[in-house]
């Protein structure tokens, strides 16, 4: 039951979470995504709320129905809608957790109708998408900023780039190759770390918990 779980360690504060996958559309029947399923972005949300928070969660493509207790719920297609969705909230927000999967990339222009096959290869000209985080950092002012990173190889050494190049307060770093962990899993293995050079690791738990653990650790270092 809600209520009889709801505690008070985010009591008031406004938290924007974004989840899932973004689509960017090719012609009217095609479209480029990720095997982002939105569990960890979701998880969160819901224990934010559960935590007393408000909660606004900004959701891409997923299979799963909005959790309990969320305070506005918005439903984006592609990552230029997420940026917008974000960037237009961003003054009232107190934390910004991005655990989306954001399209780098989008088809230079969508066609109206069908592409038709030939008897030739073709390719799609892609064009680089915002970096929605890149873009909160530069414009950080009270925001605790939190991003993920999804590597399948030298996880650290990103995690930290990371860190440093969208101006955030810490990372959870994933390594999505290994087993239990990841897009599609129902558990994760993460590593998080923080603007001062320190870092948690978190072994082997369901999204659930992790999730957990992710805003005891955000509420211990950042909120008074
Ligand atoms: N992100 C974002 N906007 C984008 C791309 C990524 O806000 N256009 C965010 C993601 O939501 C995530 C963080 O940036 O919180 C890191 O995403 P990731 O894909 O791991 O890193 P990139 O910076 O996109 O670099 P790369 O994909 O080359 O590793
Ligand atoms: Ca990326």
């Amino acid at each position: 039951d809600f209520e009889l779980n709801k505690t008070q360690e985010l009591e008031g504060k406004n938290i924007l979470v974004t989840a899932g996958a973004t689509i960017e559309d090719i012609d009217p029947v095609r479209y480029i995504t990720n095997n982002s399923s939105g569990k960890m972005g979701y998880s969160i949300a819901k224990e934010s709320a559960l935590m007393g928070a408000n909660v606004i969660l900004i959701s891409g493509h997923t299979n799963l129905s909005v959790p309990y207790g969320i305070k506005e719920f918005v439903r984006i297609r592609s990552a230029k809608d997420m940026y917008d969705e974000v960037v237009n909230r961003y003054d009232n927000i107190d934390i910004v957790i991005k655990a989306a999967a954001v399209a780098d990339y989008t088809p230079q222009k969508k066609a109206d109708n069908k592409i038709k096959k030939s008897d030739t290869d073709m390719s799609i000209a892609l064009t680089r998408t915002k970096d929605i985080l890149k873009t909160l950092g530069e414009n950080k002012k009270h925001q605790i900023l939190v991003g993920f990173a999804a590597e399948t190889t030298d996880v650290e050494n990103y995690a930290k780039t990371k860190i440093q190049k969208k101006n955030l307060d810490m990372i959870v770093a994933n390594n999505v190759s290994m087993e239990g962990a990841g897009f599609l899993s129902d558990t994760n293995i993460v590593d998080i770390y923080y603007s001062d050079g320190s870092k948690t690791h978190i072994p082997k738990s369901s999204k659930c918990e992790i999730a957990k653990l992710i805003l005891k650790n955000i509420k211990d270092k950042f909120v008074k």
